[in-house]
């Protein structure tokens, strides 16, 4: 019998990859005793693809990598090993659901053991690849922005590992949805106030005299891929752009706010906490150094994908 599927979320049948084999997503099935489902004792990657490519590849592949080291799992590809089977991957469900433009997910966790806290020596981890159609955010949402929420943030300390323990991550992001917002941008008390860390799946920016500032990577706030991206689209548009901490009151007086992630891309923050970001006639509304940003990216998107 099939498993139950969420509705409208993905083809039923679309290939994906588990440990050596292809078959359709709803007949993989893996182990009660995977430390994946037993301990959320795994990383991932999640690569947007664009036109059959993928997106800022080594980028992920490097990311994985630390992921990997620091969670003591042996890597079972390699970057060669994981672009063949990622391509791969990326061709079957083209094929598959007419859709070159995809968000290509892979996890790997430790692998099965009898349930045991301590990591069993010479496991082989449990490797799962799938992709599904994607749609970038629309015009709309473009135009309108999104709405976000502030929470303290209570996840771990090693928010540098892309790991797949994310029950932190799913309850900060319901109280966005709660509140009938798009994200919730999460606080820490870094010793000189609050300071923002991340978004609950996604980074955070703030526009602030013209440069836009972004969270500099560390073990509360994740080396999402787009960071360096838009260093370097700064860097090509002229925008001052600096790395360092936000406080919670460079928020109620940024020009702009975003957030950045592999599935929203770049989006404008234009509610925060119920109040209309930004000033003057901008107030409430995406601004210009979004655009052009935006604008940016969707060249690097044909660009820098392989
Ligand atoms: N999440 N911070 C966290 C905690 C994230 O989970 C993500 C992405 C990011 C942004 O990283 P990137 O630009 O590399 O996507 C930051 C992915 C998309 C997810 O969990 O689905």
């Amino acid at each position: 019998m099939s498993a139950p599927m969420p509705a409208a979320l993905l083809l039923p049948d679309v290939p994906c990859w588990l440990d050596g084999r292809w078959l359709p997503l709803n007949e993989a099935r893996v182990s009660v005793l995977d430390r994946g489902f037993l301990f959320g004792d795994g990383v991932y990657e999640v690569i947007p693809v664009y036109g059959g490519r993928l997106f800022r590849f080594d980028e992920h592949m490097a990311r994985l990598a630390h992921s990997l080291q620091a969670a003591r799992i042996p890597d079972p590809q390699g970057p060669e090993g994981w672009l063949a089977l990622l391509r791969e991957l990326v061709a079957r469900v083209a094929a598959h659901s007419g859709s070159a433009d995809q968000l290509a997910y892979l996890q790997v966790t430790r692998g099965v053991a009898p349930r045991a806290h301590p990591m069993p020596p010479g496991l082989t981890p449990t490797v799962f690849l799938m992709s599904q159609p994607h749609t970038p955010p629309g015009p709309a949402q473009r135009r309108e922005g999104v709405a976000c929420v502030t929470a303290r943030d209570f996840r771990w300390e090693r928010g540098d590992i892309k790991s797949t323990s994310l029950l932190g991550g799913v309850m900060a992001r319901q109280i966005a949805v709660d509140r009938g917002a798009a994200e919730t941008i999460l606080l820490r008390d870094s010793g000189h106030g609050m300071t923002v860390t991340e978004g609950s799946s996604s980074n955070v920016w703030a526009v602030l005299d013209g440069a836009l500032i972004g969270v500099p990577p560390s073990t509360h706030t994740l080396a999402g891929i787009r960071i360096e991206l838009l260093r370097e689209l700064c860097e090509e548009e002229g925008i001052a752009c600096h790395l360092r901490p936000i406080a919670e009151a460079e928020l109620t007086i940024a020009d702009e706010i975003l957030i950045s992630s592999a599935g929203r891309e770049l989006l404008p923050v234009t509610r925060l906490d119920g109040e209309p970001v930004g000033h003057g006639a901008l107030r409430g509304k995406p601004g210009p150094v979004y655009a052009r940003l935006h604008a940016a990216y969707e060249r690097a998107k044909v660009e820098q994908s392989i």
